[in-house]
């Protein structure tokens, strides 16, 4: 992680530019030994620096705003540096320029690339939890006029795929490190033709984290167009089992379930199951049934009318549960004698959000984006905007 060791330390007035870059406020926070808040943009982004108190100052990236790529921050620090005439007693920032070879690969994406502006010019086909990615390469290579979206949490198999992706020059798969029980909601209903999830972990002490569930597949029949196909396979009996009495549970659409079938491509896993002679199951769910388009009228936006600094404080440490999710107040920092910010974690238990929110002359707004439009997300929103106007 980026940072400077700093002393004989000016502050600085704000607002304030140094070169590209601008230092828009400073937030700081009850105990100044905590470190404050330097919002700052340049090149289009707004993030915040963290600058510490101490013997000598630490000036560091925050990590919930924190920017890509990181030549972004680097040369933020030093312009800092510069500007509060600092002398830099160590660092590990280079004043490098920006390398143009190591910009961020094309076909991965950040969930806010889906949540909005979900790409819908051609059939899209999920897979979750790509592992090798054998099947995804082999599926995308033979398929080049629809959309593929790989979808794991293990870091080595995303970059392991990215580099064959770029190898075998193939440009219609898009990569997503994100959670897969929480990804459909983002989907546009009736657009997918296929969901693959082959040989997941089947965590038989820890069913909850298990990618199908009855709310799966809800979602899935939803986003899947007539004709389209959720297609699990798997060598543990158990999962079969489960899976069997979830498809089950009354609904519109159909499945069916196979033994020991073989499919053009084999991953690692069923390699080595089948060394093994395990049986492999196949449960292949069908959608028989044209969904509506979920409410998208739902907004981040706050209620117009003034919030009082005794309501915000009172906020202060607190968490807020409901079967949806929670809201927890981590940090109050004061802007300035009218204007507060606030540090949350907010959204579902399973991918909480972390955000800020700038009380400006009593008026709230995200900064410096909104929060990923999930529906856990819009409803940790309007219990915010309940609970900060009382
Ligand atoms: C047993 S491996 C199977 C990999 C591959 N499908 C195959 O057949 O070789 C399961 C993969 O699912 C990924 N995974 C587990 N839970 C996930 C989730 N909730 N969302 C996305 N990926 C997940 C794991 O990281 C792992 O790579």
């Amino acid at each position: 992680m980026p940072h400077l060791h700093l002393e004989s330390f000016n502050p600085l007035t704000f607002p304030t530019t140094r070169g590209e870059v601008e230092f828009l406020f400073q937030a700081d926070y009850k105990n100044p030994d905590e470190g404050s808040l330097i919002a700052t943009r340049y090149k289009g982004r707004e993030f915040f620096l963290v600058c510490k108190n101490g013997p000598k100052k630490l000036l560091k990236s925050d990590k919930v705003t924190r920017p890509s790529p990181n030549f972004i921050l680097k040369h933020a620090m030093l312009a800092y540096a510069e500007c509060s005439n600092a002398t830099i007693i160590d660092s590990n920032v280079d004043n490098a320029p920006e390398n143009t070879h190591l910009k961020t690969h094309d076909a991965l994406k950040t969930i806010s690339y889906f949540a909005d502006n979900f790409p819908t010019e051609r059939e899209v086909r999920i897979e979750i939890g790509f592992g090798s990615a054998r099947h995804l390469l082999h599926q995308a290579a033979a398929n080049p006029d629809i959309l593929f979206i790989g979808l794991e949490i293990h870091k080595p198999s995303i970059e392991q795929a990215l580099k064959q992706i770029v190898i075998q020059n193939l440009n219609n798969i898009m990569i997503l490190d994100y959670d897969a029980r929480l990804f459909l909601e983002f989907v546009p209903s009736n657009i997918v033709g296929k969901i693959y999830v082959h040989f997941p972990v089947p965590w038989d002490k820890k069913p909850h984290r298990r990618v199908i569930s009855e709310a799966f597949l809800k979602e899935s029949e939803r986003v899947l167009k007539v004709g389209g196909t959720l297609e699990l396979r798997t060598d543990s009996e158990n999962y079969y089992r489960f899976a069997l009495e979830t498809f089950s549970s009354p609904r519109q659409s159909r499945f069916d379930v196979r033994k020991n079938q073989d499919i053009a491509i084999v991953s690692k896993y069923e390699d080595r199951w089948k060394k093994m002679e395990k049986n492999i199951y196949d449960v292949t769910f069908t959608c028989e049934v044209e969904s509506p388009e979920p409410d998208e009228t739902m907004t981040f936006a706050f209620t117009a009318s003034n919030i009082v600094s005794d309501t915000i404080d009172a906020l202060s440490k607190e968490t807020y549960k409901r079967e949806w999710g929670f809201i927890h107040v981590e940090r109050l920092y004061d802007i300035n004698e009218n204007d507060r910010l606030i540090r949350l974690a907010m959204g579902s238990f399973d991918r909480p959000e972390s955000t800020y929110v700038i009380i400006e002359n009593g008026h709230p707004r995200y900064y410096p984006d909104l929060p990923v439009r999930s529906s856990a997300n819009l409803k940790a929103h309007i219990l915010l905007d309940e609970l900060l106007h009382g």
